[in-house]
């Protein structure tokens, strides 16, 4: 059964290590961190963007999907189904779809309306038991070519939004999605230290989790990350496999490539970086 990420981050950040957050695009990607969080007896999110929920044909093929291997692959660790990066819309069809887990990201609006919008999100995810997500500052990335460093949030408005009662808070500290670009300045560790005294327990959310230095990922724990997610690693592991076997020719005699075998290699790649992203985060025999 899915459940709320809640308590697996109130024990991650008590516990001082980081829940993964792997963002899921297919069914192979979906059984690969599934089959490696149960190996590896880990807690894990699954992130779900509203481009991936509709290219997978919609939230509740996406919620179908997961409850189906939770139960015949045994999944017997905490899982929660999480929509990543929502807007207000996409979190209300997520809700009604049977996710767990939602990410309101209000960091585009007026902080009233930021502030405004979540209030109403937070008392619906109380009354169903789920887990909601806010964020605060914008995090980069790439758009168009061009890399955008992101904002860096204030902590003033972290603990105005925490204290709405969300269940996690992502703040912009530096972090972008998407590979680093060479002259990245890194986390401002400052600026976490500053979020995490003023919301005490609240667990951090940190985006961007592609190519972060292992040693970064670890302070940014010891300073209240308790969930990390990854995305782009997990797609350029899976094409990097793909392509390889592509490459390599074995198609059958004229009738082209075996589906199933032609994305084995991939699904292999997605669970050997889930693996060494769990063991950094520290979230390995913590289910
Ligand atoms: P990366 O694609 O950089 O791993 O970031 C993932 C993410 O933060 C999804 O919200």
């Amino acid at each position: 059964m899915l459940v709320s990420a809640k308590e697996m981050l109130t024990k991650a950040k008590a516990g001082h290590y980081a829940v993964g957050q792997f963002n899921i695009n297919n069914l192979e990607w979906t059984k690969s961190i599934l089959l490696t969080a149960q190996e590896l007896n880990s807690p894990v999110i699954l992130g779900v963007s509203e481009g991936a929920g509709k290219y997978m044909a919609g939230y509740k093929t996406v919620v179908g999907m997961v409850n189906g291997m939770l139960e015949e692959l045994k999944i017997t660790v905490p899982v929660a189904l999480h929509l990543d990066h929502g807007t207000y819309e996409g979190c209300l069809k997520c809700i009604e779809a049977g996710f767990s887990s939602i990410m309101f990201d209000g960091s585009h609006y007026p902080i009233e309306e930021n502030v405004a919008k979540t209030k109403e999100l937070v008392a619906i995810c109380q009354e169903k038991g789920m887990s909601l997500e806010a964020e605060v500052g914008s995090i980069g990335g790439e758009e168009d070519g061009v890399v955008g460093m992101g904002e860096v949030a204030d902590p003033k408005e972290c603990k105005a939004i925490a204290d709405l009662g969300v269940t996690m808070l992502a703040a912009g500290i530096g972090n972008i999605h998407g590979k680093y670009p060479a002259n990245w300045q890194g986390l401002s560790f400052e600026t976490l230290d500053a979020i995490q005294q003023l919301t005490g327990d609240m667990p951090l959310v940190l985006h961007g989790g592609t190519g972060i230095p292992a040693d970064m990922i670890k302070k940014a724990i010891s300073l209240g990350v308790a969930k990390i997610n990854v995305n782009t690693e997990c797609q350029l592991a899976f094409a990097d496999a793909t392509r390889k076997y592509i490459e390599a020719g074995k198609d059958l005699e004229g009738k082209g490539f075996d589906p199933r075998k032609l994305l084995a290699p991939g699904a292999e790649a997605i669970k050997a970086t889930v693996k060494e992203k769990m063991e950094l985060f520290g979230s390995v025999g913590k289910a």
